[in-house]
């Protein structure tokens, strides 16, 4: 098992986090500030908000596939580590664009990639994905289960973590990449949390819809191998996730090829999720049955055992109460997410 001693940053230590606008990347930037550590921001704000960007950290609105702005910013701010959350990630709209969507994701990492080696960054973390397995995984995924995505942004991913994998063995730049299941939940405060628009994943749905902004949740598919017939997905707590990617990063200024899946080891179908939501609102929510989706594999839960053992991670805060308890409070502060607090 390898050490994880949870030193804070060294002298210096800048990460700029790509992407730290969205979801994800706005709760790791904002742990990383908590910690000391000095943050850069580079958003250019497509699917991200200004308002969730910590007011510690120091931030760039530029678009990540901009070769020259990006070679600019790092030369300015000589950024020890860089995290990259920065990606188009709907599956449905990948579909629709497969080749836009491997462009741009495959550009921004390229960029940064490139920019690491001219300005000394010493390790590079990439947001990957559990689409990268493909839709005929079986449960509990590991690491070293077949890649086999089934839809073009998870491929955009498996081609992002070759490019780290290359950038690795030509620069010894350590890098990782995080498969996350799916991310969940806001911070336990309720004042920073999940605002895409669209909307698509079910937990931030299903809420909406608990406080009447939807009149339905749609379920696709009741016919899938599984015990209840919907979909099985295994949901991670934002705050368990910001916790590994300070694992990682501080594992980085040791050891490469970090690769790990990140969920909570533990699968809930679609009509769960919507029944724990109205066991916690005390609300009834109507749901649609509507057809399957191309390519949405059944079943997505991650074996953790490998993100255990070298990190000494645990999720602390991936239970259904903690998950949608926070995140309930987010969405009955923020209604409209990050416009209104702007407004
Ligand atoms: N949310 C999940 O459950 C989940 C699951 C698996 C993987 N991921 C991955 O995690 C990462 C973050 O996901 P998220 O849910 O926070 O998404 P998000 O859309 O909220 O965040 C992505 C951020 O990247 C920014 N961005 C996009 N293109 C850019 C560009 N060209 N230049 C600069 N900034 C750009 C957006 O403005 C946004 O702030 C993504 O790479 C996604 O593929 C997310």
């Amino acid at each position: 098992m390898m050490e994880i001693p949870r030193v804070g940053p060294l002298p210096n230590e800048r990460i700029l986090v790509a992407g730290g606008a969205g979801y994800v990347g706005s709760h790791v930037a904002w742990l990383l500030c908590r910690l000391g550590f000095h943050v850069t921001v580079l958003d250019d704000l497509s699917t991200g908000h200004r308002g969730a960007v910590p007011d510690r950290a120091e931030f760039i609105r530029g678009d990540a596939r901009d070769r020259a702005a990006v070679s600019r910013i790092f030369a300015e701010q000589k950024p020890t580590a860089v995290i990259n959350f920065a990606a188009l990630s709907l599956v449905g709209e990948s579909y629709r664009d497969p080749l836009g969507y491997i462009a741009h994701n495959l550009a921004i990492t390229l960029n940064l990639a490139k920019a690491s080696v001219e300005s000394g960054v010493s390790s590079f973390l990439l947001s990957s994905t559990a689409s990268i397995f493909g839709p005929d995984a079986a449960g509990p995924i590991a690491e070293d289960a077949p890649i086999r995505p089934g839809n073009p942004y998870g491929e955009s991913k498996v081609m992002c973590e070759r490019v780290l994998h290359w950038l690795e063995v030509a620069s010894g730049i350590r890098t990782a990449a995080l498969r996350y299941f799916n991310a969940s939940g806001a911070l336990l405060s309720g004042s920073l949390g999940e605002a895409h628009l669209p909307e698509t994943h079910l937990i931030p749905i299903v809420i909406q819809a608990a406080m009447g902004l939807r009149d339905h949740v749609d379920i696709f598919g009741n016919d899938h191998p599984t015990p209840d017939g919907t979909c099985v997905r295994d949901y991670i707590h934002i705050l368990d996730l910001a916790d590994a990617h300070v694992r990682s990063l501080i594992a980085l200024r040791t050891a490469g090829g970090l690769r790990y899946n990140l969920g909570s080891g533990r699968g809930y179908s679609v009509r769960e999720i919507v029944r724990a939501v109205e066991e916690l609102t005390g609300r009834r929510i109507a749901t649609r049955l509507r057809p399957r989706r191309q390519g949405d594999p059944p079943s997505l839960v991650a074996c953790t055992d490998r993100v255990r053992q070298d990190l000494n991670w645990r999720p602390v805060h991936s239970t259904l109460p903690t998950i949608i308890g926070s995140a309930w409070k987010w969405h009955a502060d923020h209604p409209y997410g990050y416009d209104a607090q702007a407004a």
